[in-house]
């Protein structure tokens, strides 16, 4: 055997680098030779017949390794190649996963536990390192003769790569600056150093200045008052000053005399403290005692289905994804089975087919790997009877004391438990024989015919169908019921009743009773989806269901976008856990808010929002075509309350994604900061045609830290794009 503990002795391994199977389906399995690069964090692939065609991929892509049969691929060839042969690399983001298999378990193992160490290094890396790292990933890929070393003319070229545009003089003089040996090129380290060069930024050296007694350091006391009057913290000022000197201030003869360094200064303002996001509400914070109706939670549509449309691709990994992401309430589609055994897939198209004993095995295993809280499973129940409960004793036997059967302490409920009380607990939403009342009442038949079957939602049934006494008695907390209007359901409804609106039908309720529909859903759940006619599997968008109180706002997360963005960013909060408390207004069930009229309501706070946005780093080339830059602007957007639906822009500079600089202010009124997100989204403008997306980043308003903070930016996906960063200076006030 060989040393598992020994992360060089893996490295060493995996840079001399071995011939795996990579397999995309039963049929499709190619060899292809895998190494690790020299930067000891890109994993370099290629055909060993085909001709320069070859891959890469960064392991800080890499979110996990699974090992043995633990993908729908690898189950799929499970018979064919035994599990110690068998990985899976996961990467962060909609990217497919990577199914591998090697010829020994020993070489298996050296690549599961090699990339695992490389990722764990890759994750505890601090910012220095990382941006050292990403600037060495560069340098490895112009380094087109292996040599180690680039002389001017390919250092131009990669900064053009880079997205650089650089005076040539001065990208000149710098250069030679790093070339301390003048041997007219520059190795890795020299070229890192000729980066950090490049990379000293003259907006923030000047608020630097403007604190700092003697243009070279902040004292303990210097940087305090930063703290105090730029950043917007009070007491904790001057604790948190020597905090940051620890933490980021670079030379130890500094960190000795308890001061701080531009170096050190901009290492903080571009760490995750440095962020516009509180990283105090990043974490798991809010109140979870509450009854479940009071939380908005993070839904899932079609869960089944694959990013990709056109395969038409039901997918177990669809659900690994979602649950991946946070999501808390998951959709089955299910019809009877050829051959007894239920099937998922999407009704009546070519999607293909899984069967739900795999889905329920799957949630079984992931649901609660991000968060505890509950999932609720959305049943859309088109089975005879006979399947019904095929899927009734597969709920109970998979899932076992996960599946919740029984209302919690044996009563009837006047309110939903909490997701605290419902930790680890899955949840059936399905159609269910009379109500709790009844649970224990043996003398019902086995059969009832449903009059409650349009509730469910979009995909069309039978108009009578049958109910199988065993799966109708699985449904505790979330029976689907049909919508009688609100005054039946303040007079009649129980609290674990819900039902489920088409995106047109809600917003028609908002907009017609905005208010009755908060109370409504103070006490019970409800679930919106998207439009029939969205067979793109487009989104509409979330915040028109939250304003009025909608837990359930089910979205296709298979489909990045703004309606995504949004959806992430209203639950990056709370530790991602997938529940998010609503504001206080809007959990009482005499609540008299309208969204239509914030400022009817006792405790109305509008505050306004000044973003000055400063300047921007780094930004990714949206179009690889040679020499093209991008011409970037930043947008700011307000979702919230129909009032505060609003967008403001910068200008547009030419030629410069590399460190454009705007100064412009925008300035905001915001009626319901509670309810509000605050999208950032940097453009490439584009005078004939639509802008290019570059990246964005969406936090809700009540996150949001004040002062000179940066803008972390994510990709269409939804994955970081580091270095990427928007510098702004915002400030919070109350409307006086
Ligand atoms: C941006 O604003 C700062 C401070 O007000 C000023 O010193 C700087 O010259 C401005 N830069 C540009 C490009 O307008
Ligand atoms: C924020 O804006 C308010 C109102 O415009 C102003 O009074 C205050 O001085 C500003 N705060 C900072 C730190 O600039």
């Amino acid at each position: 055997g060989f040393c598992l503990q020994q992360v060089c002795c893996l490295s060493v391994l995996m840079m001399a680098g071995s011939t795996l199977r990579k397999v995309k389906s039963r049929s499709w399995k190619k060899q292809r030779h895998f190494r690790l690069l020299e930067d000891g964090l890109t994993i370099w692939y290629k055909s060993r017949w085909a001709g320069k065609g070859h891959s890469t991929f960064s392991v800080m892509d890499v979110e996990a390794v699974r090992e043995g049969h633990q993908s729908e691929v690898m189950l799929s060839i499970a018979e064919e190649f035994p599990a110690e042969l068998c990985f899976t690399l996961v990467f962060h983001g909609r990217q497919g996963n990577l199914d591998l298999v090697a010829d020994s378990p020993e070489e298996a193992q050296a690549w599961i536990q090699g990339v695992r160490k490389l990722i764990h290094k890759a994750q505890t890396m601090d910012e220095q390192e990382r941006q050292d790292q990403w600037v060495r990933d560069w340098f490895q890929k112009a380094d087109k003769n292996k040599d180690g070393k680039m002389n001017f003319k390919e250092v131009k070229k990669l900064l053009k790569m880079m997205n650089v545009e650089m005076n040539e003089d001065n990208a000149l003089h710098l250069f030679t600056m790093a070339d301390k040996c003048e041997s007219g090129s520059l190795e890795i380290e020299q070229f890192v150093h000729f980066y950090q060069m490049l990379t000293q930024r003259d907006e923030v050296w000047k608020v630097f200045q403007d604190y700092s007694g003697d243009g070279e350091r902040l004292t303990l006391e210097e940087l305090e008052t930063f703290l105090r009057l730029e950043q917007g913290e009070g007491d904790q000022s001057s604790q948190h000053a020597q905090q940051l000197i620890q933490r980021y201030e670079p030379s130890e003869t500094a960190v000795k005399e308890s001061s701080m360094s531009l170096e050190g200064f901009q290492m903080y303002l571009c760490s995750q403290e440095g962020s516009v996001f509180n990283p105090a509400l990043l974490e798991l914070q809010q109140d979870m005692n509450q009854p479940l109706s009071h939380y908005f939670i993070s839904s899932s549509h079609n869960t089944y289905l694959l990013e990709d449309q056109l395969r038409g691709q039901s997918s177990l990994e669809a659900y690994i994804q979602a649950l991946k992401r946070g999501c808390r309430c998951v959709e089955v589609d299910c019809w009877d089975g050829s051959d007894g055994e239920p099937v998922v897939y999407h009704g009546h198209t070519l999607t293909s087919k899984i069967l739900f004993r795999d889905i329920i095995s799957t949630l079984k295993e992931y649901a609660f790997k991000v968060s505890d809280f509950p999932v609720i499973v959305s049943l859309e129940n088109h089975c005879g009877v006979e399947q019904q409960t095929v899927m009734a004793t597969h709920l109970r036997q998979i899932l076992g004391e996960m599946l919740l059967t029984a209302p919690l302490d044996g009563q009837i409920p006047h309110m939903l438990p909490s997701p605290q009380e419902l930790r680890g607990k899955i949840l059936l939403k399905a159609k269910k024989i009379g109500g709790l009342e009844t649970h224990l009442d043996e003398t019902l038949t086995d059969e009832v015919s449903d009059e409650d079957e349009t509730a469910n939602g979009d995909a069309e049934s039978p108009s009578k169908s049958k109910l199988s006494r065993e799966l109708s008695d699985l449904v505790v907390y979330c029976k689907s019921v049909h919508f009688h209007g609100f005054e039946h359901a303040r007079s009649q409804a129980k609290c674990y009743e819900m039902s489920s609106f088409s995106e047109s039908k809600a917003k028609k309720l908002a907009k017609d009773a905005g208010s009755e529909f908060i109370r409504c859903n103070a006490r019970q759940l409800c679930r919106t989806y998207p439009s029939g006619l969205r067979t793109d599997s487009s989104n509409y968008n979330p915040q028109d269901m939250w304003n009025v109180g909608c837990q359930i706002v089910a979205l296709n997360f298979q489909t990045a976008g703004l309606e995504m963005d949004l959806n992430d960013g209203r639950f990056r909060q709370n530790g991602c856990c997938g529940y998010v408390l609503k504001p206080d207004f809007m959990r009482d069930a005499d609540s008299s808010f309208s969204p239509d009229r914030p400022e009817d309501r006792p405790g109305y706070k509008p505050a306004r929002l000044s973003i000055q946005v400063i300047s921007a780093q780094q930004l990714p080339k949206v179009n690889q075509k040679e020499g093209s830059i991008v011409d970037p602007l930043v947008r700011v957007e307000i979702y919230g309350v129909p009032q505060d639906q609003t967008k403001e822009e910068t200008g547009h500079i030419n030629n410069n994604g590399f460190n454009p600089v705007w100064n412009e202010t925008l300035n905001f009124i915001v009626h319901s900061p509670e309810l509000a997100l605050v999208r950032f989204v940097v453009e490439d403008h584009d005078k004939t045609s639509r802008n290019d997306f570059i990246g964005q980043f969406t936090l809700p308003f009540t996150c949001i830290q004040p002062g000179y903070r940066h803008i972390h930016l994510l990709s269409k996906d939804g994955t970081a794009i580091p270095p990427s960063s928007v510098f702004v200076n915002v400030n919070v006030s109350e409307l006086t």
